[in-house]
């Protein structure tokens, strides 16, 4: 069991949109097999047409289950891409699918830097100390100095990096780039499909350089290395594994370019499952029993078949195929039989996975976010906070003949994820808290079709939702009284402070200095 799950390799990729992920994500199957042709890969990009039509972008979305985990095996690792959706109005997904993944590849554009989704995605990922490699992709194009964009990295991501190849011009004058981490040279030819010729060359002031490339550039390739190794301690795996350190490397993922090499170092330095934090204590993926959590839930949108695929991230051990394990939460026993693994785009009945691996479990309701399986103890995953929305609205039954129906359907659709939910202690309204407009429509639109009811939306302007704590029931109470027509509650009925305006959260924060007020749901 210890060699299976030290062979997984469980990470995501995340970029900006339109910096690459979705080419890289598939020359990375084509390299290991999942996949013989470029382009059968279905995008989970949304497309740039489609954003004002969030139908279109369900569909988009139910098409990518199949992708939602790419698993394929690759020189005697078994590798598990989570796919994260680009547009950011579901950003939230991709958050939460980052809890389940135990490294990260960064894609960045050469000519775009960081961008603000990057950035963002980056928090979470300092946040959560996950080992975070970047590829510097469309060297191809012509772009920013690397030395600038390595600055850039450090500064915007507020992370050290490492380079561990390094580019030889670019645009059309792109030659290839010197491969640090393997010491060879990988010149470039730009194609869909080949693979990279590749020169070994253990001293970079052999003349064998000077051959390859032409005197000029060996030069200047040699200034670079030296500053590089000059500047940059040399790299150290531990540094990267406790996500102080992104190692990057340059490439092209639309000419194939650099891809392997990125996969080869990749699969070497990169964690195998890591413990994972419960409230309970600290579990061992290659020595406790099973267990895992829920980070995903999938909705049918077919409303004659309402199931849902639940994604667990198995944490420890072994599961098996038909066995009891125990739904913490609900305190009773549940097995599966058709559990589904996500093996080379297809979905397969699984029989056994280890720690590392995503398996999808039927649910016909029995699951929220955060629920925890295991073979018998109480366990609570951490690490799966929700974070304050962007956007607010006033929910309201708009066919009170159904309030059962809304009550259910609100429920479960933030179950599911797809939203928050907060009751205003002031006026009892509710309240539904999201990261983009898509999502109201979304809601609306599946309360109608899977449940019956009806709802409306009312306008409500804030800033942010954030949770306040207080060691002292007076102060709190205090608090809670001046504020009371801001104060709400969130669906485990903790105290959710909802500001209007950055001024009055300052406000707030400055003349109660013994409240703290935390802006994602776990503190
Ligand atoms: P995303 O998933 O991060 O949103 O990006 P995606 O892979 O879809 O890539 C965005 C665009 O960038 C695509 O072009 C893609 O072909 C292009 N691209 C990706 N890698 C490279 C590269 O190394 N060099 C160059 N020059 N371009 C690259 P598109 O025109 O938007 O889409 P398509 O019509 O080519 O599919």
């Amino acid at each position: 069991m210890k060699t299976e799950i030290q062979k997984r390799r469980t990470f995501a990729i995340i970029s900006h949109p339109d910096a690459g992920k979705t080419t890289l994500t598939e020359k990375l199957l084509l390299f290991g097999g999942a996949i013989h042709v470029a382009g059968a890969v279905k995008s989970n990009k949304i497309k740039k047409t489609a954003t004002s039509d969030w139908m279109e972008i369900e569909k988009q979305r139910g098409i990518s289950v199949a992708t939602s985990v790419m698993g394929f095996d690759y020189e005697g690792y078994k590798i598990n891409i989570l796919d994260t959706p680009g547009h950011q109005d579901f950003a939230e997904d991709t958050y939460r699918t980052l809890t389940a993944v135990d490294s990260v590849i960064i894609v960045v554009d050469i000519a775009k830097g960081v961008e603000a989704q990057t950035r963002k995605l980056m928090e979470v990922c300092r946040m959560r100390k996950t080992p975070v490699m970047i590829f510097v992709n469309k060297m191809d194009r012509d772009g920013k100095e690397p030395f600038d964009l390595l600055d850039e990295l450090e500064e915007e991501l507020q992370i050290h990096v490492r380079p561990l190849s390094w580019p030889i011009e670019m645009g059309v004058k792109f030659k290839g780039v010197y491969n640090l981490y393997e010491e060879k040279l990988d010149l470039y030819t730009p194609s869909k499909q080949t693979i990279t010729e590749s020169v070994k060359i253990n001293d970079v002031n052999s003349p064998e350089l000077d051959a390859q490339i032409g005197a000029d550039l060996a030069v200047k390739l040699r200034e670079d290395l030296e500053l590089i190794n000059g500047v940059y301690p040399a790299f150290d795996r531990e540094t990267y594994l406790t996500g102080d350190v992104a190692p990057v490397f340059f490439g092209s993922a639309l000419n194939n370019f650099g891809v392997k090499e990125l996969l080869d170092c990749f699969v070497r330095i990169a964690p195998s499952p890591r413990p994972v934090a419960a409230e309970e204590r600290t579990v061992d993926p290659e020595n406790d029993p099973f267990s895992g959590f829920i980070f995903k839930i999938h909705a049918n949108m077919d409303p004659n078949h309402r199931s849902c695929i639940a994604f667990l991230k198995i944490c420890s051990g072994k599961f098996e195929r038909n066995t009891n394990y125990r739904h913490v939460r609900f305190d009773k026993l549940m097995k599966f039989s058709q559990a589904t693994a996500f093996m080379a785009q297809k979905k397969e009945t699984v029989d056994e996975a280890y720690a590392g691996d995503i398996i999808g479990l039927p649910d016909t309701g029995n699951f929220k976010i955060g629920d925890t399986l295991t073979a018998g103890e109480v366990l609570h995953f951490k690490g799966l906070p929700s974070f304050s929305p962007e956007m607010f609205k006033y929910i309201e039954n708009a066919d009170p003949m159904k309030t059962k129906q809304l009550t259910k359907g609100i429920d479960q659709l933030m179950d599911e994820g797809v939203a928050q939910l907060f009751t205003n202690q002031f006026n009892g309204r509710k309240i539904i808290g999201t990261v983009g407009q898509l999502q109201f429509e979304v809601i609306q639109y599946r309360l109608l079709h899977e449940y019956g009811a009806q709802c409306r939306w009312e306008p409500l302007h804030l800033y942010k939702a954030c949770w306040i704590e207080c060691d002292l029931p007076e102060v709190l109470y205090d608090f809670k009284r001046r504020k009371y027509q801001f104060m709400a509650t969130d669906k485990q009925g903790r105290n959710v402070f909802l500001a209007d305006s950055n001024y009055v959260l300052q406000m707030a924060q400055q003349d109660f200095p013994k409240i703290r007020f935390h802006f994602s749901s776990e503190f």
